[in-house]
């Protein structure tokens, strides 16, 4: 019996197995309005169609200096919402359901238009610029437009929201200290992040799960420890997460030795420590590996990245090689 192919059940989000699309920037949106394209389509819906029990959407901002570049994602305007809700409706005749990872990048935005900010006025590498410090009211406006972000994915039927805090975006750079220098209040590390989680779960429904990508560890000269972010981990499940996607680093331009499910073990720890569900991404693409890490314990969901870019039937694939049965729709069992 495979686990990867059992159901899972979090809250009112029923999967029909263990399989996430990991959140993947596609650049794709050509009108430079962060409205979804049909190639956003195509590539959420393919996923769906080919086995993924949850479709993560790419990192999804609430402004448009929130975008990484001008060709990301936004839900701030009705144009997005509308046709996020298009694609939901297509995913779920698959079978599939939807997240929408909601983030804002801060300083490490290179958008044409407008001023870059950041809890602390550092830029992430010569090739970018140095962000504005934000004001308290700019922060109070942020957390704002996460709620409104919220808002919207209800509406457009997603399932599920992610918040992205991780890979050194906004959130993360006030969580860590290399990147959060202020002496006022946001100072402390999970103060905005905290006002985020509460301001976006009170605009879903109380069975929709609120999950968050975190780092559970970085790279950059002052790092947090694993035991500093479970410490951290606390103070958001008393904010509202009912689950953590558990990534490591992104803060500093450092990067971490990959080897297959090298970032496992702090799913497990932070699942153990607080006792959350969890999912798992990094190098999970062979599918013993990730039916490794689910059957070990070191996470609930596990989530591929780079497999499902080259692989959209990436779950059928994997169905193939533990031996499960997995029908495709229409003809496409037929290639099998
Ligand atoms: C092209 C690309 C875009 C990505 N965009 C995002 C993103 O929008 N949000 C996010 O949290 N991670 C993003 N990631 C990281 C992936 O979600 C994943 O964590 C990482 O690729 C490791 O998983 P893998 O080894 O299965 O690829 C991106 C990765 C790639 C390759």
């Amino acid at each position: 019996m495979s686990l990867l192919f059992d159901s899972y059940s979090i809250k009112g989000l029923e999967l029909k197995n263990r399989i996430v699309l990991s959140p993947m920037c596609q650049y794709q949106a050509m009108n430079q309005q962060g409205v979804p394209e049909p190639w956003h389509l195509v590539h959420l819906v393919s996923r769906a169609i080919g086995g993924t029990g949850l479709i993560m959407t790419e990192m999804t901002n609430v402004e448009p200096i929130g975008r990484i570049t001008d060709q990301c994602l936004g839900i701030y305007s009705d144009e997005s919402e509308m046709e996020f809700k298009k694609i939901n409706k297509e995913i779920h005749k698959y079978g599939a359901k939807s997240a929408i990872q909601i983030a804002h990048a801060g300083r490490k935005s290179k958008v044409t238009e407008g001023t870059i900010v950041a809890p602390s006025a550092i830029a992430f590498s010569d090739e970018y610029d140095v962000p504005k410090e934000l004001t308290l009211q700019e922060i109070e406006n942020i957390v704002q437009m996460f709620a409104d972000a919220a808002k919207r994915a209800v509406r457009a039927e997603f399932d599920a929201i992610e918040i992205h805090g991780a890979h050194g975006y906004l959130l993360h750079q006030f969580i860590s200290k290399a990147t959060n220098k202020r002496e006022d209040k946001y100072g402390n590390p999970t103060l905005f992040a905290k006002e985020v989680i509460e301001a976006v779960k009170a605009e879903m429904p109380g069975d929709m799960p609120l999950i968050m990508r975190i780092s559970a560890i970085e790279y950059t000269n002052e790092p947090y420890t694993l035991e500093d972010m479970i410490g951290y981990c606390k103070t958001f499940v008393e904010a509202g997460v009912d689950m953590f996607d558990v990534s490591t680093g992104g803060n500093s331009p450092n990067r971490p030795d990959v080897f297959p499910a090298y970032q496992a073990k702090y799913a497990k720890a932070i699942k153990e420590a607080l006792h959350v569900p969890v999912i798992s991404v990094g190098s999970l693409e062979n599918p013993d590996v990730a039916e490794h890490v689910l059957r070990y314990g070191s996470a609930d969901l596990v989530s591929i990245g780079k497999g499902m870019l080259k692989d959209p039937h990436w779950a059928k694939s994997a169905a193939e090689k533990l031996k499960v049965e997995l029908d495709m729709p229409g003809v496409y069992g037929l290639g099998y």
